[in-house]
């Protein structure tokens, strides 16, 4: 099992004990040592690194164990976290232990049924460890046990009922096992219970009635089960309880009233239930309210005033519920608001104004409600909002050109409402705009503020559907960011600024307006200017522009390339005479090739482009569409099925240099390794490019991570690892060759019958040579989510970018989790929201899909190998991640760990 890293690991840890333990005293020589014997053998057996075997009578100073008494026995063995493995049966004979703490090792089997022989154990903590047996029975005969835990483990079968024998328990702690049946009622009798959890496991039934009722429970947590009945009044009954979290169960009934009680109680999570009835206005006295979050339920009534009382809460989410009428004003008192989430209920009334009054407030979420009126012209005033969500709401009037002062913003939705005027160019001040600004669907009139240009981190633009006019400012050339744009639907005229974001949008992005023209519509500017001569300087300075972004190691061809365009529009103008118009596509009778061949001999006679070109004017042929360009599943006449790329406008640029294009191609063609895409041949005709490729049946890899509901999830743990490496493998050898990828994403990542993995978009990186100066780069930010920090500053992809990159595949492929995604909380993605586990008080291994890393010890251990990897990878520093070379090393180190 052990890897080089993990030895060295030990080794580290081995001096820190010893340095640790060495200044204990010495055992004194006594008469009876009478736990001898067993200490030696659980030396043998465990190989505590500190342990020394040549002196076995000193092992009351061996770390980690407490003798007491004149007979030396021994009363406590805490060993948390030592990488421990092996039989611990025979810690049974310490008849006088009272503490014992095996938690965070590595032993597996059954937990020791002998242990109900340790009468005198008062706290016995087996938790994270990989047994994976039933809870013995046997446990029930330590009755002076006082806390027991044995959470995150592969426990299964029913909690036994012997344990209700255990009267003194305080602290009993089952969560993150796969225990089943329901919870029994004697839990309910045990008067000195404090701390119950129980989450995350298979259990059923009701929650006992009684429970709480006769202890002083302080802490319930019994989340992500499948719970069902009400929640009974019983563990609100002694007022003592702290936090009580029943998220993700099939909770009905309502919250009861005696709620109130609970003066203590900060955390209350109750979302993802069925429950039903309006919140008690007896919340009110649960004054150290901090986190109330009952989203997803079926709730109703007004949201109670009350809640202003708790003047610590810090977030309340009431999302997807049915609640009804006003916020109340009252609301603007709890000056510790955070987050105040109510979207996706039927909320009436005026825009509350009160609630702009929490000074704390990060996020307010008010979508998807009927709230109506104006937006205050102080919406911003002292505001700390990061998230201002207002879509899908009744909400008129201009937006005040106080917006600007919201200068924390990273996402302004404001779309589907009545909203009119002008967009105020203050919204230019927003300058930390990141994940969208949204205003589509609303009558706002006038041009679009050249001061857009300033958003230059914004992701995504919409302001589709208004009556906006004028022409789009070429400032917008200024969002440096933007990967998705929407301006269809307005009145807007004139040519499209010639900016990347632009031309790889489709037309839609961009259908719908008055007299736009230019690149991606097929309307040629030209078409409404009166001079020919007026449209070739146009086109002439669009070309220079293109050029520009290609970069200075072209120039040489600009003037060889003015010429080519020059001969190739009057080609193009000659050819639109013969376009025919069918349902806004442009059907092109027939497609004159310029140029195409075939890499692969053997290939040559099955591929027939003329099929080709027909096969990709066909939207039900459409596969996927990517950054750059669309892809369409096309099955040739002789059987062989193609997968053919068509490489949006911005890339027409190529078509420029076609022998440059060409001879990429067939050198990337010629690429020999199992896990690169390569191309088998292209096409081109007019002003586009295809790029022929193998069609590759299982897809890609995110469709694979993100498998679609209602199919049956397929713990694919060794599938995915071999992916992982294939990639690796993959990028490894792109570097090798000095290619840098431009795009690395698990939508970039296809799936061949064998699941063997290729990455795909290689001629991207090539086409679009990120060394032919930043022009051409920041046009290529990669994929939200995957972009490496520091390309905010450096604008450049580089290798440890790439590392990066893969580094974000590797966490989806562990987590099955999104790279991006709300469930983070603010400001995180996957990356941070892995690294932050620990600060969070989570461990790593919570962070990984558990529906695989539960199914074998062999795949969690793996996981957490790679989940490692991982960590590296992403690691904020470029200079800190491994090589890809390494890379491949340590996930191959982690597929041979089989123990
Ligand atoms: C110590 O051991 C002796 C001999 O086994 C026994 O008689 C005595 O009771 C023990 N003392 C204690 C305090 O356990
Ligand atoms: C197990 O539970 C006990 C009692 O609640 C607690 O003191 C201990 O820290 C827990 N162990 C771990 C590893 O969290
Ligand atoms: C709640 O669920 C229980 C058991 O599933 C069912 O018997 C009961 O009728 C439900 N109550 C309500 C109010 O829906
Ligand atoms: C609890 O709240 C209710 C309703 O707001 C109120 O009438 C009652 O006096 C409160 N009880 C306590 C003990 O504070
Ligand atoms: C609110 O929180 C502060 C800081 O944690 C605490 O000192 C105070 O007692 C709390 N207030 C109430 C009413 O619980
Ligand atoms: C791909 O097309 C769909 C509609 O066909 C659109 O919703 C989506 O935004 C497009 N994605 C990209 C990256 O262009
Ligand atoms: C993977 O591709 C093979 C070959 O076409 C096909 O038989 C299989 O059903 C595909 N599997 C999935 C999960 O799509
Ligand atoms: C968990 O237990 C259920 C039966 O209660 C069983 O079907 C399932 O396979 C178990 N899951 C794991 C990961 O052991």
């Amino acid at each position: 099992m052990r890897g080089g890293a993990m030895a060295s690991l030990r080794c580290c840890f081995a001096l820190v004990m010893v340095l640790l333990c060495g200044s204990q005293p010495a055992a004194a020589a006594a008469s009876q040592l009478q736990d001898r014997p067993t200490m030696v053998a659980l030396q043998r057996e465990l190989m505590v690194v500190d342990w020394d075997p040549n002196n076995p009578s000193s092992y009351c100073s061996w770390c980690g164990v407490t003798c007491a008494g004149p007979n030396q026995t021994v009363e406590a063995v805490d060993l948390p976290r030592h990488n421990l493995r092996g039989s611990i049966s025979s810690i049974s004979e310490l008849s006088s232990l009272k503490r014992l703490d095996l938690s965070g090792n590595s032993f597996h089997g059954s937990i020791p049924s002998s242990f109900g022989n340790l009468a005198m154990l008062e706290f016995l903590d087996l938790s994270m460890n990989k047994f994976e047996s039933w809870i013995p029975s046997s446990l029930g005969r330590i009755r002076n046990l006082k806390s027991l835990n044995l959470s995150n483990n592969f426990l299964w079968g029913e909690i036994p009922d012997e344990l209700k024998k255990l009267e003194r328990l305080q602290e009993l702690q089952i969560s993150g096992n796969n225990l089943s049946g329901s919870i029994p009622a004697w839990v309910g009798s045990l008067t000195d219970l404090r701390v119950f959890s129980a989450y995350e496991n298979n259990l059923v039934g009701v929650i006992p009635d009684n429970l709480g009722s006769v202890s002083q429970l302080e802490v319930l947590n019994l989340h992500s089960n499948l719970l069902e009945g009400a929640i009974p009044e019983s563990v609100f009954m002694s007022g003592k309880l702290q936090v009580l979290v029943l998220t993700v169960n099939r909770l009905n009934g309502s919250l009861p009233a005696s709620v109130g009680n609970c003066k203590g109680l900060s955390s209350l999570r109750i979302g993802n239930n069925r429950l039903v009835g309006s919140i008690p206005a007896s919340i009110g006295n649960v004054s150290s309210l901090t986190y109330f979050e009952a989203d997803s339920n079926h709730l109703s009534g007004e949201i109670v005033p009350e809640f202003a009382q708790c003047s610590n809460l810090t977030l309340l989410n009431l999302a997807s519920n049915g609640f009804t009428g006003t916020i109340p004003e009252k609301l603007g008192e709890l000056k510790n608001l955070q987050e105040f989430i109510v979207s996706d209920n039927g909320l009436t009334g005026e825009l509350p104004k009160s609630i702009l009054r929490c000074r704390n407030l990060s996020k307010l979420d008010l979508s998807y409600n009927r709230f109506k009126g104006s937006l205050p012209a102080d919406l911003c005033n002292m505001s700390r909002l990061q998230f201002l969500l207002l879509d899908h709401n009744s909400i008129s009037g201009e937006i005040p050109r106080g917006i600007g002062n919201c200068a924390r913003l990273l996402e302004l939705q404001m779309g589907r409402n009545y909203l009119t005027g002008n967009i105020p160019p203050e919204i230019g001040k927003i300058k930390n705009l990141q994940i969208a600004l949204n205003l589509s669907f609303n009558h706002l009139r006038g041009p679009l503020p050249q001061e857009l240009g300033r958003l230059d981190k914004l992701v995504s633009l919409d302001v589709s559907n208004n009556q906006l006019s004028g022409d789009i400012p070429s400032e917008l050339k200024g969002m440096l960011s933007l990967i998705e744009v929407n301006f269809s639907d307005n009145q807007l005229t004139g040519q499209i600024p010639i900016f990347g974001p632009f031309q790889k949008s489709p037309r839609s992005s961009f259908s719908g307006n008055k007299d736009l023209c230019g690149d991606p519509l097929d309307f040629n500017c030209g078409d409404y200017s009166s001079s020919v001569a007026g449209y070739d300087d146009h086109r002439k300075v669009s070309y220079k522009i293109i050029l520009a972004v290609v970069g200075s190691g072209l120039s040489v061809f600009t003037t060889v390339s003015v010429v080519a365009s020059l001969f190739m529009l009057r080609e193009k103008q000659e050819m639109d005479g013969k376009d025919t118009m069918v349902a806004g596509e442009v059907v092109v009778t027939p497609p004159h090739i310029t140029a195409g061949n075939v890499f692969i001999e053997s290939l040559k006679q099955a591929i027939d482009f003329d099929g080709a070109v027909k096969a990709t004017l066909k939207n039900s042929n459409k596969v996927s569409n990517g950054t750059f360009s669309t892809t369409y599943k096309v099955a040739m006449p002789s059987g062989l099925v193609l997968s053919v790329k068509k490489l949006k406008s911005v890339d027409r640029t190529v078509v420029h240099h076609q022998n440059k294009m060409i001879r990429e191609l067939e050198r990337l063609g010629n690429l020999c390794h199992a896990n690169l895409m390569r191309p088998i041949g292209y096409a081109i005709y007019e002003d586009v490019a295809l790029l022929l490729h193998h069609y590759m049946p299982n897809g890609t890899l995110a469709q694979l991570l993100r498998n679609k509901i209602g199919t049956e999830f397929e713990p694919d743990w060794p599938r995915r690892l071999s992916i992982a490496i294939g990639v690796a493998e993959g990028l490894a050898y792109l570097h090798h060759i000095a290619i840098i990828h431009l795009d690395i994403s698990s939508g970039n990542i296809f799936l061949d019958a064998n699941f063997n993995a290729l990455i795909g978009e290689i001629e991207i990186s090539k086409l679009l040579d990120p060394s032919k100066g930043p022009a051409s780069i920041s046009a290529v930010a990669g994929s939200f989510g995957y972009i490496p920090p520091e390309y905010a500053y450096t604008m450049r992809v580089t290798v440890p970018g790439n590392v990066y990159s893969f580094g974000v595949v590797l966490l989806e492929i562990v987590t099955s989790r999104l790279p991006v995604d709300e469930v983070f909380g603010e400001g995180m993605d996957l990356v941070k929201w892995v690294h932050n586990a620990s600060g969070r008080g989570e461990f790593l291994e919570q962070m990984m899909d558990a529906r695989l890393s539960a199914v074998t010890f062999a795949w969690r251990k793996q996981m957490v190998a790679v989940l490692k990897v991982a960590m590296l990878c992403t690691e904020d520093t470029p200079a800190k991640r491994p090589k890809m070379k390494q890379v491949v090393e340590m996930l191959l180190e982690a597929k041979e760990d089989q123990m």
